[in-house]
């Protein structure tokens, strides 16, 4: 285990003259990744060809590395499987768990929660009927929100815009008091601090790999059951591969053991390649020395720009124990700021309204990047630099 994170930085490839504040929503290319790519390219599709699936083990890679992904979130072995994503994930947690409890039909989430999570949840209500429905409250009234009507809370424990982070064991706690059960979204927690997925008691939790994991875009997503549930949570997407037996070409569908049955079709064998790779770096390090690391990039870069740039608003949680690992600050312009600091070499992301946000990933962005990163939106505020047309012409991501 390393706690110099020189040494995890020296590992991934970043372009000269770049701040990296984006691993949040896409993590850096780690060097090996590339080559186990290549090496998966040609000397396994190549020259395997079909017989790959036996012989390089293609079939059970989504387990493998599913275990890889649990002991970084407080998982036990043989209960998180890799696959689709993170919007797929959602559905299929949200639909065992609802299933799991049949004589309730209210999804209580939060109004910061992803919009892909919510957008699932309607659709789903959709699919099973005019009595389902999804209620959304403010993220502060979660817990006073759970009572004996809700039949799942789905939450994301660190909200996408602001950073601010939930109370897992808590809410859990109080989500199986009243008769619920929980569906965790770990995207902006997974790799960016410790989770404890079973003390925490969640049911379901799911999570994508490509932020704080790193396994590239599109890589795939994870999703976790509760040993309790395994070998009853009933899959509603239920694929061949999540089948008991996916070679026997049944007609009916048995659901396959434990935490198999939640894969749905052929895996995506590139893409769990690239993430094997970026495992590696993850197996050196221990999740509480990132998180020690993470919060002091974080109070320094808010120190740095509260003091440097009166005219941005934090909004994002001062306390540590309410904080992921992001920074976000409100702007009216806050498009064009971003757009402007990217252009000078500081690439954070930006989330409508007015988010200016920007991530820390301590095993490749330490404080001089920070204090860097800091002279820079200075130098941008101070001259109304971003005061341009170039810089105010939205693209299609943002
Ligand atoms: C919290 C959260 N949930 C769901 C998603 C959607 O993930 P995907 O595009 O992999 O379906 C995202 C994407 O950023 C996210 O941040």
């Amino acid at each position: 285990m390393t706690r110099d994170f020189a040494d995890t930085r020296a590992l991934f490839d970043l372009p000269e003259g770049v701040i990296y504040l984006d691993g949040n929503s896409l993590g850096p290319l780690p060097k090996a990744a590339a080559a186990r790519v290549a090496r998966t390219v040609t000397e396994e599709w190549g020259q395997m060809l079909i017989t790959g699936w036996n012989k390089a083990g293609w079939m059970e890679q989504p387990s493998k590395t599913g275990d890889r992904i649990g002991r970084l979130i407080g998982a036990e072995p043989g209960h998180v499987v890799m696959g689709d994503t993170l919007s797929i994930k959602v559905y299929q947690a949200l639909a065992s768990a609802l299933e799991m409890n049949p004589t309730r039909r209210v999804i209580l989430s939060d109004t910061g929660n992803f919009p892909s999570d919510l957008y699932m949840a309607e659709g789903l209500c959709r699919t099973l009927g005019p009595d389902y429905n999804l209620k959304t409250v403010a993220p502060e009234q979660v817990l006073e929100a759970l009572d004996d009507t809700v039949a799942v809370m789905m939450i994301t424990e660190v909200d996408y815009r602001t950073g601010r982070r939930h109370d897992m064991a808590a809410l859990t706690a109080r989500a199986h008091e009243v008769g619920a059960l929980a569906v965790w979204d770990l995207a902006h927690s997974a790799g960016a601090l410790p989770v404890e997925v079973a003390k925490g008691g969640a049911d379901f939790a799911v999570g994508c790999t490509y932020k704080y994991l790193n396994s590239g875009p599109g890589g795939p997503a994870f999703i976790y059951v509760a040993p309790r549930h395994a070998e009853t949570a009933r899959p509603a997407l239920s694929g061949w591969l999540g089948h008991e037996a996916p070679f026997a070409f049944d007609l009916d569908y048995r659901p396959g053991r434990g935490i198999e049955r939640m894969r749905v079709g052929t895996p995506p064998v590139l893409q769990l390649a690239a993430l094997d790779a970026s495992l590696d770096i993850w197996d050196k390090v221990e999740m509480a020395d990132i998180r020690d690391a993470s919060l002091a990039l974080t109070d320094r870069f808010i120190a740095g720009v509260e003091t440097a740039c009166p005219g941005l608003e934090l909004a994002t949680p001062r306390d540590h124990a309410m904080r992921g690992s992001q920074v976000s600050f409100r702007h009216p312009e806050g498009y064009a700021i971003m757009q402007a600091l990217i252009a000078r070499g500081v690439i954070g992301d930006f989330r409508a309204p007015d988010i200016l946000r920007f991530g820390f990933t301590p095993l490749f962005i330490n404080a001089e990047d920070v204090d860097k990163a800091v002279a820079i939106i200075k130098d941008v505020m101070d001259g109304a630099l971003w005061d341009r047309p170039e810089y105010k012409t939205r693209a299609r991501v943002t």
